[in-house]
This record gives structure tokens, C-alpha cells and sequence, in this order.
């Protein structure tokens, strides 16, 4: 759930001898932000009446620029995973007159009760924090070692496994309204490297590299087969999953992704992006993809937890996706070799960025694929149609189960 937005203004007494707001003042107007979206909302004693504290047990800040007294600035913070005891939220300051991005916090809270100890998050406090549960990654994720670095992933249900694969540069909370939607199935939503919980190592990205740790985590976790889901660069990842293990294909969902690779105008762009990530980290080109991602219905709520998740993305994660993606092989010549692969492909009507046309082209490449539309929904459609994404997928895996074995 996104909580309301809170403006505070900038005191004299906050700022340091050069006039700038300091550092431990920017950490408080965020801590007062949190209790004053709390007094908008189910009250400042929510946590007291439930007989838990919320205690910070790790904050990470990045200033992006200064804020000086008599300036109003605007908060906004969304919890981005809930778990028994934990919750992880993010907040992002912005002034109010210019909407600047200043600065990003991000908070993981324990809930403790009187004596200190990890208490589980109360359900009074759980409707505040999301209202649908179930519907959020989980806190911590589960974790696993591959090729020497920690992969974060989410893994649901039993049955048939799904694996779904996040777009650039998002994680795996992409899929939160996915993640436990589809009874009878195994849903497996792991953080790519460099994104998301997983460890962002310098080095090391490609289209194979990605592929090499998914595999190792399916073996890691006991999972032959899967039904592969890829949004973006999640499809561009699923294609080199096919062309290494096609075997242990079942079932592809490609979702507001394309087959070509970048054009050479396209490579030079991401070349743009990786200078403008060096200058101005992952906010800044959270700054810059979010205008283009998202469909004109998408309520503000969303556009911040997008902008939240892209501005909080390791750099080193993010220029290596920026690197996989510029150097990934054309995959237009694979699609037709999919036959007998069931396949659904999905685009969000009011996507800019892999339009319509495009998911039309690749659909008619495939023999046999379907074509799913969805109506108000830009680049992250099962992030902004949940209900009809999930509806188009169920539809597709409803057919597919009748043609799997049972699973492991
Ligand atoms: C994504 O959503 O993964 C990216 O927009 C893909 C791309 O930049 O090619």
C-alpha cells in the first residue's frame, strides 16, 4: 500500500553552518513523515494499541540534493515487502515546488514487543501496511549461492513451477500480484543478479550469466521444468533460457518484451544511460524510464512504488543489465523454432516502450501463439492490470496443466 503523501517544511535549526539540511535532520523529517502518515491515517498509536514497536534495524539513505530552510518538502513512502516480524518500506523526499528528488531512504523495521523481543507483525498493523497480504514478496526472501554470489527469490505454492523474470531495472516485486494467484502451481520469482535482494557483483553480466544463475537455482530448489514468464528484459533473458535449455522449457510467457536485439541507435542509448548512471545513480534513471513506463490510467500510488523500486536499484546491478541488454543476440530467428511450445504473449495496450505492434509480430512468428491485449495497461502490465493480467494467464495455464506431468 502506498501511504499519503506528507509535506513538511525545512527549519532554520535543521540545517548546518552552510545552511543546508543536515543529515541527522533529513533522517528525522523522514522518521516524522512515517508518524505523520500514520496520524492521516489508522492513528500515531497503531503499533502502541497492537502492543509492538516498530524498531529500524537497518536504513539506507542516498542524498541526491540539498535542501535549505523555508523549502516544503514532500514524502512519499510505500512498504515494499512485508514479512512475519519484519516489513521493509521506502521513502522518498521530493520538494514540493519543483517535485526534485532529494533524497531516498530505505528501512527494514522488526516488530518488537515490550521486552525486546521479534514480535509477529499485528493484523491491525498488517491491513495498514497492505491491505492484501498475500499479495506482497516476501521478507526476508529466500536465498540461495550460485556461481559465488546470493540470489533473493520468492517461491510459492507446489505444483508445475512457473519462474517469472523481472524487467530492467525493477526486481522481483514486479510480480507481487502474481505470486500466490495461481493454485496448483509452483510460483519461483527470484531478483536477477545485481537487482533487486540479490548480491550485485561488479562484473559478470550477461544474457548467459542470468540464464547460468536461473538454472543453478532451479537445481538448487529440486525443479526440473518450467513454465518461463519474462517481462522486458525478463523475455530477453527467457530467450537465451531456450536457445541453452530448451528442455526444460513447458510453457513461455512473453510479456511487453521483443525478440529483436538493440539497434545500433538503441546501443548508443545505452551507453547514455550508463554515463547518466554514473553522474547520477539509479534515481536518475528511475527518473528518466518513469514517464515512459506506465499507462495513462496508472494512479500516482503506482507511479511512486515504480519510481521507488527503479531509484533503489544497485548501480552496479543496473549498468550491468544496461550491458546484457546492449549486447543480447537478435532472438527473431528462434521464434519460429518454438513450435509445440505453448506460448502466450501479453502487452499492455499503452505500451510505449515494446508496443502492441510489436508482441503482435512475435505472436505471429510463433506457431500457435496467443495474443492477450490488455486494456490500460503501458509496459508493467501485471503490475497495473493485475486482475486481467492474471485472468489471461490463468486462462493459459488452466490449458497447459491438462498437457503436464505431475510436478516436483
Ligand atoms: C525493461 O523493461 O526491461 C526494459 O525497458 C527493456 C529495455 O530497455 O530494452
Amino acid at each position: 500500500m502506498t501511504q499519503p503523501a506528507v509535506s513538511l517544511t525545512v527549519y532554520p535549526d535543521d540545517c548546518d553552518a552552510f545552511g543546508h539540511l543536515n543529515q541527522a535532520a533529513f533522517l528525522t523529517l523522514f522518521e516524522r513523515a512515517r508518524w505523520e502518515a500514520l496520524a492521516l491515517g489508522p492513528g500515531m498509536d497503531l503499533f502502541e494499541r497492537a502492543g509492538v514497536w516498530p524498531a529500524v534495524r537497518r536504513a539506507t539513505i542516498d542524498y541526491q540534493a540539498p535542501a535549505f530552510p523555508g523549502q516544503v518538502l514532500r514524502f512519499q513512502q510505500v512498504v515494499t515487502r512485508l514479512g512475519r516480524t519484519s516489513f521493509t518500506m521506502r521513502q522518498v523526499a521530493r520538494r514540493a515546488t519543483d517535485d526534485a528528488l532529494l533524497a531516498t531512504l530505505e528501512s527494514v523495521f522488526v516488530c518488537i514487543d515490550r521486552s525486546g523481543a521479534a514480535a509477529p507483525v499485528p493484523p491491525e498493523v498488517t491491513a495498514y501496511l497492505a491491505p492484501a497480504p498475500a499479495a506482497v514478496a516476501s521478507d526476508p526472501p529466500r536465498r540461495v549461492t550460485v556461481h559465488g554470489i546470493e540470489l533473493a527469490f520468492d517461491d510459492r505454492g507446489t505444483g508445475p513451477a512457473i519462474l517469472f523474470l523481472h524487467g530492467y531495472p525493477l526486481d522481483r516485486t514486479l510480480w507481487r500480484h502474481q505470486l500466490g494467484a495461481f493454485e496448483g502451481w509452483r510460483m519461483l520469482a527470484p531478483d536477477l543478479r545485481g537487482l533487486g535482494r540479490s548480491d550485485a557483483p561488479d562484473l559478470g553480466y550477461s544474457m548467459a550469466t542470468y540464464t547460468d544463475d536461473l538454472i543453478a537455482l532451479l537445481d538448487a530448489v529440486g525443479v526440473d521444468d518450467v513454465v518461463l514468464c519474462g517481462l522486458s528484459m525478463g523475455g530477453y533473458v527467457a530467450f537465451e533460457f531456450l536457445r541453452q535449455h530448451r528442455p526444460r522449457v513447458r510453457g513461455l510467457v512473453l510479456v511487453d518484451t521483443r525478440a529483436g536485439a538493440d539497434s545500433a541507435e538503441g546501443r548508443k542509448g545505452r551507453e547514455t544511460a550508463m554515463a547518466d548512471l554514473r553522474d547520477g545513480g539509479s534515481p536518475l534513471i528511475a527518473e528518466q524510464m518513469l514517464p515512459r513506463l506506465l499507462g495513462s490510467k496508472a494512479p500516482d500510488s503506482l507511479r511512486e512504488e515504480v519510481r521507488l523500486m527503479m531509484a533503489s536499484a544497485p548501480a552496479a546491478g543496473v549498468l550491468g543489465a544496461l550491458a546484457a541488454m546492449r549486447d543480447r543476440a537478435d532472438s527473431s530467428e528462434l521464434l519460429p523454432t518454438l513450435a509445440g511450445l505453448p506460448t502466450l504473449v501479453i502487452v499492455g495496450a499503452e505500451d510505449r516502450l515494446t508496443p502492441p505492434r510489436d508482441a503482435e509480430a512475435m505472436a505471429k512468428a510463433i506457431p500457435g501463439a496467443r495474443l492477450a491485449l490488455i486494456a490500460d495497461a503501458g509496459h508493467l502490465s501485471p503490475l497495473e492490470q493485475p486482475s486481467a493480467f492474471n485472468g489471461q494467464l490463468r486462462t493459459f495455464l488452466d490449458r497447459l496443466a491438462g498437457f503436464l506431468p505431475a510436478a516436483g
